[in-house]
Formats: structure tokens, sequence, C-alpha cells
């Protein structure tokens, strides 16, 4: 049994003004407006065009969060917000952090929701703003590339495969990929708002002779191939069941015979009550998508035997599973 917590635990858990604080911060843009100089709260306020009194008070608890530093009068980013926090460094993370605060609102609608069963928004924030959607993959991509080879070893490829990476957004595991195995090559599938981003991230890794671009829907449109290996990671949250167990029935259609399907996604437990992480994420994607879901690793191995694949196997717990096309039709 996991310990009890504490009284300071529970409040800790109901205690969001900090991050307000940081949220609006990142939208006011304070930090970059601290980038390489120190200014006293009248020059920052005049810098921002906010009422100076009122902004003392934010710019005050930031300090105390270690996210500025107050010497004097004078205000200045620590070195993580510099870094972070600033828009035009390399390593700027706002966005997501906007992503964060253009979502607030919904997260208020959580408690209708849950007393109806109705979800309030009717599109995703990246739908209606998909410049600020474009802005979050970069910053995945950076992060993501990390991660990236780990998975693509662990599939263990040899020679000339060719690889489907659908709704492969700034093409973080085709790149992976690409650079573990030197004889993949692959196809990134989006939309094509998201592929002028994958474009960016192609060339900047020299790929642009091993991956190419293909723009669409995957729910309606041809998805080219065929195909020895197609890889989904972290598309199918944001659609309904039925609507997924479609789309991985004409995903094998697009497979060579032996070819193989992996579905990389953030799978809950059996119970529904693990990874921790994941179903605070499941209630995040009820409250800010129209249909979307958090699925178990069992779903999408239902999703696999219905369309057809010979054999489903779980490759991760909570994390991806795979299935192989049978050789013979
Ligand atoms: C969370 S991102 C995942 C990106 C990438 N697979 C990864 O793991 O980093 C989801 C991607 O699915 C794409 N997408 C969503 N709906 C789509 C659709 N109907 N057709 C094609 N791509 C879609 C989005 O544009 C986005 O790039």
């Amino acid at each position: 049994m996991p310990r009890e917590l504490s009284l300071a635990e529970i409040f800790q858990l109901g205690y969001y003004w900090e991050t307000k604080i940081l949220l609006t911060a990142v939208r006011l843009d304070i930090f970059s407006a601290l980038d390489g100089k120190r200014k006293i709260l009248s020059e920052v306020a005049v810098c921002l065009g906010a009422h100076a009194q009122t902004l003392g008070l934010l710019l005050n608890a930031l300090v105390a969060m270690r996210l500025l530093d107050k010497d004097g009068d004078s205000y200045g980013n620590s070195t993580a917000a510099a870094t972070q926090l600033v828009r035009n460094s390399p390593q700027y993370i706002g966005h997501l952090l906007l992503l964060h605060d253009a979502e607030w609102d919904n997260w208020g609608k959580l408690e209708q929701t849950i007393r109806t069963g109705q979800r309030s928004v009717d599109r995703h924030v990246f739908e209606t703003d998909p410049e600020l959607g474009t802005n979050v993959l970069a910053v995945l991509h950076r992060i993501g590339q990390q991660s990236g080879p780990d998975f693509a070893k662990r599939l263990q490829l040899s020679g000339p495969v060719r690889l489907l990476d659908l709704g492969g957004g700034a093409g973080t595991n085709a790149i992976a990929f690409c650079q573990v195995y030197p004889d993949l090559t692959a196809t990134v599938f989006d939309l094509s708002a998201t592929l002028r981003l994958t474009e960016r991230t192609v060339k900047e890794a020299g790929l642009e002779s091993r991956i190419s671009l293909l723009p669409g829907d995957f729910n309606k449109d041809g998805l080219g191939g065929p195909y020895d290996v197609a890889l989904m990671s972290d598309v199918l949250h944001y659609q309904d069941f039925s609507t997924n167990a479609a789309l991985v029935k004409r995903v094998l259609a697009h497979l060579v015979p032996g070819g193989q399907l992996v579905i990389k996604d953030r799978f809950l437990n059996e119970a529904g009550t693990g990874p921790a992480w994941t179903t605070a994420f499941a209630v995040h994607i009820l409250v800010n998508t129209e249909r979307g879901g958090c699925y178990k690793t069992t779903d999408a191995m239902q999703w696999m035997k219905s369309a057809g694949f010979s054999t489903v196997t779980e490759l991760e717990p909570s994390a991806a599973v795979q299935g192989v096309k049978a050789r013979e039709e």
C-alpha cells in the first residue's frame, strides 16, 4: 500500500497559485523583457505596457519562485529563466506553457463535465490556433530527441526498411530511426500545416534524401506505401475508440506481408489507476478534446486483432504495442 498523504501534501496538491503566476509571466513575456539587461520595476512596466504597482507583486513572487532575482531595485532573470523562458533562446519552452494557459478555461469546466458527462470543447486548441500547435510540436521535438534513438533501437530492425511515421509531427521519430538504422527510409504523414515544421527539422538533421513528407488526413486520405513498419506515436489519444480501430485497419492494408505496426502511446494500466502521470493526462484529454481518450494496451491490441494482424504483442507496458501482418494473405 502507498503511504498516506500528509496534510501538507494534500494542500500542495490543491495549490495552483504559482502555476498561474508562471503562466501569466510567460504570457506577458516578462523574461524576454529582462533578457540581457536588469531593469527596475517602472522600466519593466513600460516595456510590457503594464500597471507598475500590480506588476511589482508578480515580479516579487517570481523572485521567490527563483525565476527572477532582485538586487536593490533591479530585477534580472535567473539562469534557468534566461535559458528556457526568453523567447529568442534556442531552448525556449514557453510555447508549452502557453498551451497550458490556453487550456486554463477548459479546466474550469471540469466540474460541469464530470457532472454531466458532456465535453465542453468542440475543437482542440491545435485546431483553433495552429501556430501555437506547431510551436508546441517544436518544443516536444527538442525534448523527444533524447529518447527517440533508444526507442528505435528497441525494435531491432535491419536492412532497407521503409517506415511510415503516421501523424509524425516534427519528424522526431523518423529522424531518430534514420539515425539508428543507416539503410532505413521514412515517410512522415501529417497535416500539411504541421509538415511545414517537419520540413525544417528534417533539413536541420540533413535527412532530406531519406525522409519524405506526405500531407493529408490519415483518417481519409491514401497513406502511400507499401511499408515494412508503420509507427503511430502519440496520435491516438486525440481520437475516439472506433476511429482508432478503423485507422489501425487502414494501416494494415498499407503494410507488406510480414510488416509491422507499432503504436506508442500513454496507455493506462488495466485498473486505470496508473501510471500516475497518465491518469491526470486522461483527465486533461477529457477537458481539452472533443472525443479523445486515454486507452489501455489491451484496447490497442484489440484494434490490431480486429483489423487482422496475426501476431499482437505488448512491447513495453503502458507504452508500446506491436502487431505483425501475416506473411501469407
Ligand atoms: C502529439 S503529436 C505526435 C507527433 C509525433 N508522432 C511524436 O510522437 O512526436 C500528434 C500529431 O498528429 C497529427 N495529426 C492529428 N490528426 C491528424 C490527422 N487526422 N491526419 C494526419 N495527422 C494528424 C498532428 O498534426 C500532430 O503532428
